[in-house]
């Protein structure tokens, strides 16, 4: 008998099994370099032919990068609308509806060779986010799990004798979302995702206690011991705190919140590149017969950089038109501006947001680095002063987050024996510190990106049962 475990992570996905003594990992990647972790990355082409993994960011960014966008004005279908007749005068009978056609128009870049999707975990727990638009078509949010998920059980099915229907796939504590059943609407959307992919006896667990699984597994704590795991990834941190007891182990509390390496880059993104691109620019514009300087408006343009799949939406002539006047007036406003329009008209949306993100990493060894843009002619040293600096909201958020797990299990920081640290973003120094001082000489880093996957798997083996949900 094997326990399976599937992390169906924002950022990377991985997938163990374990037969009661060893763990093992699955090549995800066999046609790239062998590799146990993927990236959880979903490309679509325009005749909805899904690639997962490191090859659908390969094509994404071989078929789309630096090719200049046109949006057209397409026609997307034709509605009918109903409109009561209230004004007797007008001829409209006697206040009964009337029914028209209208033909519906969008913006569409009819060029577009396919799209790409990351994070896709990030937008389970959104209310108002159940569809998105690909191309001609609204595909559901879990449409756009499925294939991932699906490659992950393909995987776990290639290694023979396993039974990966009924894997543990992991959760996380706290969704992303703006209403208060975030997690609830996630968690739907996961056990069906996972019926689509052929895991329909799936158990979702949560993956800090996975991590704290795997931990005890590569080290048995003497009976008593107590252990916080936390796991901080791409989009959420997740704790838990629980109790050693022989093999198995006593849940004290866990606690989450939708704050990862997602939120750091785009922190990054606002703090150190928006001002090249333009903010904060003053422009001049016409007022009658005057010219006065105004600030560019930048607001425009800020969330949907952010939003990256959604930048090729700026390419219209009422938002470019701004731009353009911007950088014809030159100087340093104009360069700033350049860049901008580039930006929008070469496609290099998510090439700033792997720059970011490398750029962050590397910050995790090295004191200084660029944020390096050549698409943009751009390069952004950052020190990693100024990157704890904008680190700070974070930080007090972990900081918050680690006491009221505490809290939930009744316990001081004291009473805690060792704290496991796992998941990319546990990686960044001032995160280290922050636990080290909380915890002194008790941190361990384990396994940041293969943990949740191997304590998952072990827990599938047990045949370990979720704790119920329950709101903190
Ligand atoms: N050395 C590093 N220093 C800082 N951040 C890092 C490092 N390595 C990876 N990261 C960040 O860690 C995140 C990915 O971590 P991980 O794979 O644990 O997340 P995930 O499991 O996909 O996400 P989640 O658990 O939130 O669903 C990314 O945001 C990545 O930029
Ligand atoms: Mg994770």
């Amino acid at each position: 008998m094997l326990g399976i475990g599937i992390d169906f992570g924002t950022s990377n996905s991985s997938v163990a099994f374990f037969d009661g003594e060893a763990l093992r990992y699955v090549d995800l990647e066999p046609d790239d370099e062998p590799r146990e972790v993927m990236p959880t990355a979903l490309y679509l082409d325009r005749s909805f032919a899904s690639t997962v993994g490191s090859p659908a960011i390969a094509r994404y960014v071989h078929d789309n990068a630096g090719r200049t966008v046109q949006l057209t004005r397409e026609e997307v279908g034709e509605i009918e609308i109903t409109v009561a007749g209230t004004d007797k005068t007008a001829g409209l009978g006697d206040g009964g509806a009337i029914t028209q056609e209208v033909r519906v128009h969008a913006l569409t870049d009819a060029d577009m060779p396919g799209r790409l999707f990351r994070s896709i975990k990030r937008w389970l727990g959104h209310h108002g986010v159940e569809r998105v638009r690909v191309f001609d078509r609204r595909y559901r949010i879990v449409a756009l799990a499925t294939p991932v998920l699906t490659r992950l059980r393909e995987a776990a099915d290639s290694v023979g004798s396993s039974n990966a229907r009924a894997a543990h796939v992991g959760r996380s504590v706290r969704y992303e979302g703006k209403t208060a059943d975030a997690s609830a609407i996630a968690l739907d959307r996961m056990t069906e995702a996972c019926r689509y992919a052929g895991l329909p006896d799936a158990t979702l667990y949560p993956e800090p206690i996975a991590a704290a699984l795997s931990f005890l597994h590569e080290r048995p704590a003497p009976d008593g011991q107590t252990v916080m795991a936390f796991d901080f990834g791409g989009g959420t941190l997740d704790l838990s705190l629980v109790r050693a007891r022989g093999e198995r182990f006593r849940l004290l509390a866990s606690h989450g919140t939708p704050l990862g390496g997602d939120t750091i880059d785009r922190l990054i993104y606002r703090g150190q590149i928006f001002p090249e691109l333009g903010e904060g620019a003053l422009v001049r514009r016409p007022f009658g017969a005057e010219l006065r300087t105004i600030p560019f408006p930048f607001d425009n343009y800020a969330e949907r950089l952010l939003n990256w799949t959604l930048a090729y939406e700026l390419n219209r002539p009422e938002l470019l038109e701004p731009i353009v006047q911007g950088v014809r007036e030159g100087g340093e406003t104009g360069g700033r501006l350049a860049r901008l329009y580039e930006l929008i008209q070469g496609n290099h949306a998510y090439s700033v947001f792997r720059a970011i993100e490398s750029a962050k990493v590397e910050l995790s060894d090295a004191q200084e680095t660029s944020v390096y843009l050549p698409e943009l002619d751009l390069t952004v040293p950052l020190s990693r002063r100024e990157f704890e600096s904008l680190l700070e909201p974070v930080l007090a958020e972990i900081d918050g987050c680690v006491e009221q797990v505490l809290q939930n299990a009744g316990l001081v920081a004291e009473q805690v024996d060792v704290v496991v640290r796992t998941g990319g973003s546990s990686r960044i120094p001032a995160v280290i510190r922050l636990l080290e001082s909380a915890f002194p000489e008790r941190v361990v880093e384990h396994d940041p990106f293969r943990s949740i996957a191997a304590g998952l798997a072990i827990a599938s083996y047990h045949g370990y049962r979720p704790p119920p949900d329950r709101p903190d």
